[in-house]
């Protein structure tokens, strides 16, 4: 570990580091699928989904980078190359041949609430560690996803 600003022990960054990196790995992975979904629908919602993953896709990339650098603020590493992260991920891989537009929007909201599942995790750890500003991050993306969640589970009522 590195020095760190924050004034959390080195056990308790350690631990809120490793949880950001396990989210990190699972947000780089969806962010990819996100894509593959983005360019391959086909179907008559195409109009209204292909710019509605693109917004995912931009949010998430943002929230990848905070949760990055929230790692290294604490004093870790942040660790996020393809292999890396393939190897990592708890996200099952993305069915690249899928054209169907509700078919995507199926993938996407089953992939966003596994990796929700993993930052709420992770928000807990934060949690317990009394990592106020690690929560409020976690508490960001949360929203940001349920939100998005909703998105894809009102389309396919
Ligand atoms: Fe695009």
């Amino acid at each position: 570990m590195y020095t760190s600003p924050s004034r959390l022990s080195e056990e308790a960054r350690s631990n809120i580091a490793q949880a950001l990196n396990a989210r990190l790995a699972d947000g780089l992975d969806l962010h990819g699928q996100i894509k593959v979904a983005h360019w391959n629908i086909k179907g008559p919602q195409f109009a209204a989904l292909h710019p509605l993953f693109e917004t995912f896709a931009v949010s998430l990339a943002n929230f990848n980078d905070s949760i990055a650098e929230r790692a290294v603020t604490l004093g870790a590493r942040a660790y996020g190359t393809a292999r890396h992260v393939a190897s990592r991920s708890r996200l099952p891989e993305y069915p690249q041949d899928t054209t169907r537009d509700l078919e995507h929007v199926r993938l996407l909201a089953e992939r966003i609430e596994l990796y929700l599942e993993g930052v709420r995790d992770a928000r807990s750890v934060a949690e317990k560690n009394a990592d106020t500003d690690s929560v409020d991050l976690l508490t960001g993306i949360v929203t940001e996803f349920e939100k998005h969640a909703w998105f894809l589970r009102a389309s396919l009522e």
